[in-house]
């Protein structure tokens, strides 16, 4: 009998993950917002041009990050929130599997800048 069982490439398999977590752009922006918020933000800009499919742009206060961790933080599994399987029994964070970011790149155009946040447009 012929062999038919094929490995699926790296890209491919991350874009059936991702759709796992990214069925919409409402996703994506439920994913951006609760990392904003592990990152202790106190105040969240959302834009969204056509609903989230031309645009989504999440600016927070939160710690930020290194460099090194803004080039990491878009590889799967790569997460701040646990290290060992205990830390999921003393999480406080929404997330914690590191794939959202990885993910969200994985089907859409992505680009990380560091702002200086006018903390005026943000009201509330
Ligand atoms: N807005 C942010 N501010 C600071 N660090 C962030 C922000 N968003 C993401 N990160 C960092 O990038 C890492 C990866 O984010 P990602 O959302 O992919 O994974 P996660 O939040 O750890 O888990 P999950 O996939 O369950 O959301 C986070 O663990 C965090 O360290
Ligand atoms: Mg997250």
């Amino acid at each position: 009998m012929a062999d038919i069982i094929r490995l699926l490439s790296e890209n491919v398999a991350n874009q059936i993950a991702a759709g796992e977590v990214i069925q919409r752009p409402a996703s994506a922006v439920k994913e951006m917002l609760e990392n904003a918020m592990d990152a202790g933000a106190s105040r969240v800009q959302l834009i969204l041009l056509d609903a989230g499919k031309t645009l989504i742009q999440v600016i927070d206060d939160g710690s930020g990050m290194s460099e090194t961790d803004a080039r990491l933080c878009f590889d799967r599994h790569a997460t701040s929130k646990i290290r060992k399987i205990d830390d999921l029994f003393t999480l406080h964070t929404m997330g914690f599997r590191g794939e959202a970011l990885a993910s969200i790149a994985s089907v859409a155009q992505v680009e990380m800048k560091h702002v200086v946040l006018n903390l005026n447009l943000v009201s509330g």
